[in-house]
């Protein structure tokens, strides 16, 4: 079954720990963390410190998704595990090392995953894909929240489930962008293990969102 991985840029800021204790009542497992560096994407987000908090108080309730959109993730990946990320994705755009950067990250001993964006195509990650622990379907131009769901991430995901099921691979397949109640069920279908969702979760009822995704989720 599905899983879904609430993107806390859409959370609320100044009460952080209220949003976080109502995921955590409603057995939500992974939280999504977007960070962005103004370079890579045309926005500033979250960073270290604040993905640091949220470790040191939450412990291990949850599993800490973090979504690097920075040039230069080499740089960063000691900081952000030390922070406490459990699994790191990074933007396949940005690294022409990529297979050495997965290899890095698993060294580590914490996931590694790698993100396209629309615009890049599977085939620029087939290497990767038996040593990741998760790709990451890009659904919307990364930078925001609340954009609209981009369709090609249906196909991309379609082939991701069909060359994990030939292959035995382990990834998992998460898609980030857009995602609502009213379409998860085609991202679903497509075969997705992890399911982004920010505006979806966090805007009007959290609780109320989260049940009516995990009821699409049963089917
Ligand atoms: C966009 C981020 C997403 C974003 C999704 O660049 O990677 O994780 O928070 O937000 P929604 O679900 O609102 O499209
Ligand atoms: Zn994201």
């Amino acid at each position: 079954m599905c899983n879904l991985s609430p993107s806390l840029l859409s959370a609320n800021f100044y009460n952080l720990e209220n949003d976080l204790n109502i995921l955590y009542e409603e057995n939500i497992k992974y939280i999504h963390l977007d960070v962005m560096d103004g370079v890579f994407v045309p926005n500033i987000s979250m960073g270290i410190p604040v993905i640091a908090s949220i470790k040191k108080n939450t412990q291990n309730k949850f599993i800490l998704d973090t979504h690097l959109m920075i040039e230069n993730p080499k740089k960063y990946i000691d900081s952000f595990k030390d922070a406490g990320s459990d699994i790191i994705t990074f933007h396949r755009e940005v690294s022409e090392e990529y297979l050495e950067l997965i290899d890095y990250i698993k060294s580590k001993s914490i996931k590694a995953g790698i993100s396209i964006s629309p615009d890049t195509e599977v085939k620029s990650i087939i290497d990767a894909l038996d040593k990741v622990d998760l790709v990451l379907i890009m659904s919307v131009h990364p930078g925001f929240g609340g954009q609209k769901f981009i369709e090609n991430a249906l196909d991309k995901i379609k082939y991701l489930k069909e060359l994990k099921t030939k292959n035995n691979y382990n990834y998992l397949i998460e898609v980030d962008g857009g995602v609502y109640i009213e379409n998860v069920k085609k991202v679903i279908d497509a075969g997705c293990d992890l399911i982004v969702s920010g505006s979806g979760v966090f805007k009007g009822n959290i609780r109320n969102n989260i049940r009516e995704f995990k009821n699409l989720f049963r089917g």
